[in-house]
C-alpha cells in the first residue's frame, strides 16, 4: 500500500508552493479570527525554517507521511506543537494539493515564457543577419524555390510566437485560488477565499468547490501548449539534422552541440537537435497520459490525480532542455552561405520565375506559361544544365517571343527579390520583419 500510495518521491518538488499556499492560508485563518496572531507568527517562523532545511537538503522524506503536504505539516507540528496542528482548518488536501499544482504549473508557464522568447530572439538576430542570404526553400523535401535563410528564421519566430500566446492564455484561465473548496463541499469556517486569492497572486477564487478539486483541465492545456511548442521545435531540430549533414552542408555546427563517435574518427553527430526531436515523445506521451487519467473520472477528487505530476514535471524539464538546447544552435550554427545559393540554383528552382516572366512579359495566361516552362525544364534536363544554361534559341525554340531579358529572372537573387508581396521572402521585407520582432521583444 505504502509503495503504491506515496507521492513524496516526485510531489516534493512542489514544497515552494505547499509552504507560500499554507502561508497565505495562515494569514487568512488569523485575519478572519480562526487562529491567533501568535499561531499565525509561530506558524510563519516554523515554516521559515523548514524551506531552509528543504533547501539545505537536510529534510528527510518518508513513504510513511506519503506527500509534500503531510512531510510539511508534519515538520511543522514537530517544531511548533499546537499551532502547526490549527493550520489546517477548514482546508482539505484535496484543495490544497490543487493548489500547489496550479501555482507550480503558473511558475512552470512564466519560465518557459522567457525561454521562448530568448529563442525568439535568437532567430530574430541571425534572420537579421542573414536576410539575403539566399537558401533552397522546400516541399516534399524537394527543391521547390529559392528562398532567404532569414525568413526560414522568422517562421519559426511566428510557430513560437503562438507558442507563447497559447501559455499566456492557459496561465490566464488556470490562474484561479481553488484554495478554500477545502474536501470537495466548501467549508463552514469564515474563510476569506478572496485574500487567499489576492495574495497568491490569483484573479480571484475559483467559484465552484466540486469543479476546484476535481479538475485538472488547466494542466491538460498546459500540457498542450508545451507539445505544440516541443513539435515547432522538433521540426527546427530535425532541419537541424538534415542541414548539418555532409551531403547538404548548409550549416555547420560547433563541437558545443556535436559528438563524436567511440569508434567513427571523422564523426559530428548532431545528437542535441536528436535529441530535443526524441524529448518531444515524451511531452505528447505527458499530454495522453494527463487526458487518459481523467476521462474516467466521476467528480470529484480520486487517487488518480496523484498520477497527474510526474507527466507535468516531466514535460516542463523536458521542454526547459529543448529550448534551451534550440536557443544554443541557433547562436552557435554557422550556414554556409556558398553552398546554400549553389543548392538554391539547383533543381529549377527559378522555373516559376520563368513562368511568371511570360505571365507578366508576354501575356500569355499562366497555365499555358507553366506548360511552356515545363517544356524548356526537360529541355535543360536532357541538356544537363540549368534552365539559364540554355541558350536563346533553344528557348525560342519553345517560344519564339521570348527576348534575353528572361536570363535577368533566372537568378536565385532576382527570384527572392521579387517576392515582395507581404509575408514574402524578399530581404527587404526579411529585414523589416526582424526589425518589427526586434522592436516587440525589446
Ligand atoms: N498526494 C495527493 C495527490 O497528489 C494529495 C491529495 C490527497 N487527498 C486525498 N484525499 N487522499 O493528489
Amino acid at each position: 500500500m505504502q509503495a503504491i500510495n506515496a507521492s513524496i518521491g516526485f510531489d516534493r518538488k512542489m514544497w515552494r508552493q505547499d509552504i507560500e499556499g499554507s502561508l497565505a492560508h495562515a494569514a487568512m485563518l488569523a485575519h478572519v479570527g480562526i487562529i491567533s496572531a501568535e499561531d499565525e507568527a509561530a506558524i510563519r517562523r516554523g515554516m521559515a525554517e523548514i524551506a531552509q532545511r528543504i533547501e539545505a537538503g537536510g529534510m528527510e522524506w518518508d513513504e510513511r507521511l506519503e506527500d509534500i503536504h503531510t512531510h510539511v505539516e508534519a515538520a511543522l507540528v514537530a517544531l511548533i506543537g499546537d499551532a502547526g496542528k490549527r493550520l489546517h482548518t477548514g482546508r482539505s488536501r484535496n484543495d490544497q494539493v490543487a493548489l500547489d499544482v496550479r501555482l507550480w504549473v503558473r511558475d512552470a508557464i512564466d519560465g518557459l515564457s522567457g525561454q521562448i522568447t530568448d529563442v525568439m530572439r535568437a532567430l530574430v538576430a541571425r534572420a537579421e543577419e542573414h536576410a539575403g542570404t539566399v537558401m533552397p526553400g522546400f516541399t516534399h523535401l524537394q527543391p521547390a524555390q529559392p528562398v532567404t535563410f532569414g525568413h526560414h528564421m522568422l517562421a519559426y519566430v511566428e510557430m513560437l510566437s503562438r507558442d507563447l500566446s497559447r501559455f499566456r492564455d492557459a496561465r490566464a484561465r488556470l490562474n484561479e485560488c481553488p484554495l478554500g473548496a477545502a474536501a470537495l463541499a466548501g467549508t463552514g469556517f469564515p474563510v476569506d477565499r478572496h485574500m487567499t486569492a489576492k495574495a497568491l497572486g490569483f484573479d480571484g477564487p475559483t467559484r465552484n468547490s466540486l469543479d476546484s478539486v476535481a479538475s485538472r483541465d488547466f494542466a491538460a492545456e498546459f500540457l498542450f501548449a508545451c507539445a505544440m511548442c516541443a513539435t515547432h521545435l522538433s521540426r527546427f531540430a530535425e532541419e537541424i539534422v538534415i542541414w548539418t549533414n555532409p551531403y547538404f552542408g548548409f550549416v555547420k555546427l560547433s563541437d558545443a552541440f556535436t559528438t563524436g563517435s567511440s569508434i567513427m574518427p571523422q564523426k559530428r553527430n548532431p545528437d542535441a537537435a536528436e535529441l530535443v526531436r526524441g524529448k518531444t515523445g515524451r511531452i505528447f506521451g505527458a499530454l495522453m497520459g494527463l487526458l487518459t487519467v481523467q476521462k474516467g473520472l466521476a467528480l470529484t477528487y480520486f487517487k488518480d490525480m496523484q498520477e497527474d505530476k510526474e507527466g507535468i514535471f516531466d514535460a516542463a524539464e523536458s521542454l526547459t532542455l529543448n529550448l534551451a538546447a534550440i536557443a544554443g544552435m541557433v547562436r552557435d550554427m554557422q550556414p554556409d552561405a556558398a553552398r546554400l545559393e549553389a543548392a538554391a540554383g539547383a533543381g529549377f528552382s527559378t522555373a516559376t520565375d520563368l513562368a511568371d516572366w511570360l505571365v507578366r512579359e508576354l501575356k500569355m495566361p499562366f497555365r499555358d506559361a507553366h506548360h511552356v516552362t515545363g517544356r524548356l525544364v526537360q529541355k535543360a534536363e536532357a541538356k544537363g544544365c540549368d534552365l539559364a544554361g540554355l541558350s536563346l534559341a533553344e528557348m525560342q525554340a519553345e517560344e519564339a517571343r521570348i527576348t534575353d531579358a528572361i536570363y535577368g529572372v533566372l537568378t536565385v537573387q532576382a527570384s527572392v527579390a521579387s517576392r515582395t508581396s507581404f509575408g514574402g521572402t524578399a530581404p527587404e521585407n526579411v529585414r523589416r520583419a526582424a526589425a518589427e520582432w526586434r522592436e516587440k521583444l525589446g
